[in-house]
């Protein structure tokens, strides 16, 4: 499904070259749950921000069901940023200005459908996260845990094939982990494939395939 090859980034500072990616090979198969380990600044967060096209690699390439996705033009790759991928981040990055029900369904406006039809299903996610009840409030009025399951819901609103999670669970007690872990098993197991950061090795369980990084190679 996804692919990448031979991917290198490096942040250049003062003149100074950061080499915080290592010619990257990985293969990432349709319905994996892939767990990504590694000390912090070996450079999680940067692959898999470069898989989600959030942020452009400095060589390689990556490639979508066979197709080379690594320079698409702006427009083709903000569709597969708003369609094919979900993101969930350690903080959440809610719109603070918008209550639940809007913040869920923003992916959704961006993609052009319609409000009833958003709505709907807007509904449907907020009452698989449980906060059916939660709609109109905002993002200061939440819990941490309750504040990730609207990021969840959001990620999910255009039904992405590919949800990218960095560290869903690092702000969060382990009831609430326990709930976002759920949520994204069954996300797992009606076949989506997931990438998921962690730090934690009770995330294990969840994974069909664990990854270590070491100062930006796989290992
Ligand atoms: N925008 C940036 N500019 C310059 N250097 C950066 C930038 N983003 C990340 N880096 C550097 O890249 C390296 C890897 O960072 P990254 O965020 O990918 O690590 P990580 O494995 O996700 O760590 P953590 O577990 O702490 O989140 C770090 O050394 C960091 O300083
Ligand atoms: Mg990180």
């Amino acid at each position: 499904m996804i692919e990448l090859k031979d991917i290198c980034k490096s942040y250049y500072g003062q003149g100074i070259e950061n080499k915080v990616l290592r010619h990257i090979d990985f293969k990432i198969e349709a319905g994996e749950f892939v767990m990504l380990y590694g000390e912090s600044g070996s450079g999680k967060t940067t692959l898999l921000n470069i898989i989600g096209l959030l942020d452009p690699c400095t060589s390689g390439q990556i490639l979508l069901d066979g197709k080379n996705i690594t320079n698409l033009a702006g427009d083709e790759q903000a569709k597969l940023r708003n369609q094919t991928f979900g993101y969930v981040f350690q903080s959440f990055y809610l719109i603070p200005e918008l209550n639940v029900m809007e913040n869920v369904c923003l992916p959704a406006g961006y993609a052009g459908k319609k409000k009833k039809e958003m709505a709907r299903r807007a509904d449907t996610l907020l009452q698989e996260v449980g906060l059916a009840d939660k709609k109109k409030l905002r993002p200061s009025q939440l819990s941490g845990g309750e504040k990730q399951r609207v990021a969840i819901a959001r990620a999910l609103m255009n039904d992405p094939d590919i949800i990218l999670a960095d560290e869903p669970t690092g702000n969060l007690d382990s009831g609430n982990s326990g709930k976002i872990m759920t949520l994204l098993k069954k996300q797992h197991l009606q076949g989506k494939t997931i990438v998921m950061v962690t730090h934690d090795p009770e995330m294990d369980r969840y994974a069909t395939r664990k990854i270590r990084m070491a100062d930006g190679v796989l290992v």
